[in-house]
């Protein structure tokens, strides 16, 4: 890496750590002042709080609109709500609406208290055709009257609050691990296994992508051991291979709007139900093979 990319990278590392310090620093305060005893005091600072924020929508709807007007200024909004600080500061006052992926996971987040509460939970796999892929564990797999219940509270809530949304499809658990450690396995190949790349072609710490037929294929390698993803960010369906991979973190950061994934496990750190969707992997006379669901 030259010095001058390693300033960048260090710079965004910074900018998402104060990004993340000042939300943290937010919370606390809010916190604080909702445990006000006092009531009047907590009133008041309530009140404050909320006339800030009505302040702010008013001005950053000004500018909003006038980027808008503008093909350059446009662009540059464009430009401005990838950045993840400034997303979110728009979200917040409703100027920009989270997309489909992220409204989903909030859904599933609220209902998931009360699937946990009955054995039961929810994960969020994709979405494609305005359908929901989810998968069900505990309690809500099965065909017990319970089970069923709670699969048809997942799609009332996803297809109730979300309009976008016209269906909800179950995906069989998978039960074969994701994560092979690189040795060579001499098993022989089976329908649905494609041949990938070589090992050597993605060697510790790196990342590729493979486009076969049927799927875009996302290998990555942490410390000797291959996971191969849909290359297909959960948030937005965007691609990941753009990303940066910190492999002595095992951390995988998404170009588009930094949500950040556990590289090993493809569990996102940023959302929670938004885990990346990984495929079996074998090793094979120095080729990865991968089956692609
Ligand atoms: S597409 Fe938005 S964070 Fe990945």
């Amino acid at each position: 890496m030259t010095p001058a990319a390693a300033q960048t990278e260090n710079l965004t590392r910074m900018q998402a750590e104060d990004f993340e310090g000042i939300a943290e620093r937010i919370d606390r305060a809010l916190k604080n002042v909702e445990e006000l005893a006092d009531e009047n005091a907590r009133m008041h600072a309530l009140g404050l709080k909320t006339a800030i924020e009505d302040f702010h929508k008013f001005a950053l709807t000004k500018i909003v609109q006038k980027l808008k007007s503008d093909e350059r200024g446009k662009e540059l909004l464009f430009e401005l709500v990838d950045e993840p600080s400034v997303y979110a500061l728009l979200q917040l006052h409703g100027i920009v609406k989270p997309n489909v992926g992220a409204r989903i996971v909030q859904v599933l987040d609220a209902v998931r208290p009360y699937m946990q509460s009955h054995g039961g939970d929810v994960e969020f796999v994709r979405f494609e055709d305005s359908v929901v892929y989810v998968r069900l564990a505990g309690a809500c797999s099965g065909c017990s009257q319970s089970a069923v219940t709670l699969r048809e509270g997942v799609e009332e809530a996803l297809l109730h609050n979300i309009p976008e949304v016209k269906a909800v499809e179950v995906l069989p658990n998978e039960p074969t691990p994701a994560l092979i450690r690189i040795e060579s396995l001499a098993a022989s190949k089976t329908k649905g296994w494609i041949e990938t790349l070589a090992v050597e072609e993605v060697p510790a710490g790196k990342m590729k992508c493979f486009q076969s037929e049927t799927a875009n294929i996302l290998l990555v390698n942490i410390d000797n051991r291959l996971n191969a993803y849909r290359n297909e960010c959960p948030h937005q369906g965007l691609p990941l291979d753009g990303g940066m991979l910190e492999a002595e973190e095992g951390l995988l950061t998404c170009p588009w709007h930094g949500f950040k994934f556990d590289a090993t496990s493809g569990e996102c750190l940023t959302a929670p139900a938004a885990q990346l969707e990984s495929f079996p992997l074998r090793i094979e006379n120095g080729r990865i093979f991968v089956r692609p669901a």
